[in-house]
């Protein structure tokens, strides 16, 4: 891949999105050569700084956030050159000529405008960028999640991106759409017929997806309390995922090809009703327990929480694709904070034998699974069935992976981070891994039934221990099936 010629405005250049993942990601899109020599990087943030402090934070930063082994010096002081440093009050119009200007001193190439900051201030920055001139046709936006909070509050934000730029220019990150793993559903499922002639309902009994995050809620409680983990995760990555499994093909990669199938799946999602609520969705709150037998405090506990919150940090559900391929198919979800490891996997669980011939004490055994491995070791794994070895076993039955992990099948690739996946795209201006304007709210539209039920049962969550697997109820959801939560990590 060639580079690609553009410069690049980061508002809220000295956040903590910019220093763990857009830093890093440049750094390494650099290092490969994916950056244009002349690419510039101006860095926007109400704090003030010079030049050189902000080069410093932002050699901190890589210091911190890359590899050891990866920071190579001659290309760190390459990337540092690019930079610049500009103090701005985002929400007054003041100051914003000092972005043309900016831009005029360069090559005037394609500017990307990266907005790192709350959605509430997205419609100002478009209008200030706008009306200072530093705007031109082929700007393009890159806006970070959370867009909004609902559907409605999420299409203000979107009509005040769209007064300024046109759908065909903004480009809204879903980080999990960068995950190398994700990716590979749409060459896994589209590249392999063995997948593509099964992937339905006469074939796959149902579908399991986990997103388990270790991690509590690291001094985010204020944002954390108003959204919850439906808002935090399930609106946006899990449906991301859903969608990427459940679409029909695409005529082609283009992105409103790909975009245009995920619309329908989101179109179809199983609505909530009334008698779902109690069986088939379960909310919980983690209380204080251990995380790598260290004790931790609850959620009620953590820092800058109050003590009367019922918001979740946890959710299982059984939801459902209603169309032809999907009928009759139970997708469950599950996702948590304070879980015991970090873990995220799709499981697709395929049906059994029409006629079955061997030990029926082994019958629960006998069905294929294909688990899908998002993090932490990105790999795909099909469990077959073969038969047990040794003299005495007869004709028994053995479960066993056929395992492609990506890391030692491919030792020399390095798998990049999501980030570094997405920025790129934006550089090239190619939108399919991003999310488009009517998914987020479509995806909000059902998001939005469930929390409207929610809020009228005002039940407390479930509590569960952190470092667990959430609250025993998520365990009887899926057993109430006959089904339990694949285990084998
Ligand atoms: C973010 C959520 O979108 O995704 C966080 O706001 C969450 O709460 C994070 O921790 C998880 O991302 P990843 O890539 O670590 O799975």
């Amino acid at each position: 891949a060639g580079s690609t010629e553009i410069d690049l405005a980061l508002f809220g250049a000295l956040g903590d999105l910019a220093q763990r993942k857009l830093y890093p990601a440049l750094y390494h899109l650099d290092r490969e050569g994916l950056l244009d020599a002349d690419t510039r990087l101006l860095g926007l943030a109400r704090q003030a700084l010079d030049r050189e402090a902000f080069q410093a934070r932002v050699q901190s930063a890589l210091e911190t956030h890359v590899k050891g082994a990866e920071l190579d010096r001659a290309v760190l002081k390459r990337f540092l050159t690019r930079l610049d440093f500009l103090q701005l009050d985002f929400t007054t119009a003041e100051g914003y000529g000092a972005i043309r200007e900016w831009r005029q001193q360069g090559l005037l190439r394609p500017m990307v405008v990266y907005l790192s900051v709350s959605a509430k201030i997205y419609g100002d920055i478009c209008r200030h960028l706008q009306a200072s001139g530093s705007l031109d046709e082929q700007t393009r936006v890159v806006v970070e999640k959370p867009i909004g909070f609902d559907l409605r509050s999420s299409a203000e934000v979107n009509d005040a991106i769209g007064a300024v730029f046109p759908e065909s220019r903004v480009y809204r990150i879903d980080h999990y759409l960068g995950k190398e793993t994700v990716q590979n559903l749409i060459a896994l499922r589209f590249a392999n017929p063995l997948f593509g002639t099964q992937w339905n309902q006469n074939h796959i009994s149902h579908v399991e997806i986990t997103v388990a995050e270790k991690v509590g809620i690291e001094g985010r409680w204020g944002y954390f309390d108003e959204a919850g983990q439906l808002r935090d995760m399930v609106q946006n990555h899990l449906l991301q995922l859903v969608c990427l499994i459940a679409m029909d093909p695409p005529a082609n990669l283009d992105a409103d090809a790909i975009r245009d199938e995920k619309v329908k799946v989101l179109k179809a999602l199983k609505p909530f009703t009334d008698d779902m609520l109690g069986r088939d969705v379960v909310r919980g709150q983690y209380i204080a327990g251990t995380s790598d037998g260290q004790a931790v405090p609850g959620y009620l506990e953590e820092e800058g929480a109050n003590t009367a919150s019922h918001t979740e940090t946890f959710v299982a559900m059984k939801t459902g694709v209603a169309n032809w391929r999907w009928a009759g198919v139970p997708f469950y979800l599950r996702t948590g904070k304070r879980m015991p490891e970090k873990l995220s996997q799709i499981i697709i669980h395929f049906r059994q034998q029409p006629h079955y011939i061997f030990d029926p004490d082994q019958r629960g055994l006998a069905a294929n699974k294909l688990v899908i491995r998002l993090q932490p070791e990105e790999g795909i794994a099909l469990e077959v069935l073969t038969k047990d070895s040794g003299l005495d076993k007869g004709m028994r039955l053995r479960r066993g992976p056929l395992h492609l992990d990506f890391n030692s099948a491919f030792p020399k690739t390095r798998i990049p981070d999501a980030y570094e996946r997405l920025l790129l795209e934006v550089m090239k201006g190619q939108q399919y891994l991003f999310v488009r304007r009517d998914e987020v709210e479509h995806a909000w539209r059902w998001c939005d039934d469930l929390i409207a039920a929610w809020a009228d049962r005002d039940e407390p969550p479930r509590r569960y221990p952190a470092g667990s697997w959430g609250p025993v109820a998520s365990i009887a959801m899926i057993t109430q099936d006959g089904r339990s939560w694949y285990e084998d990590y």
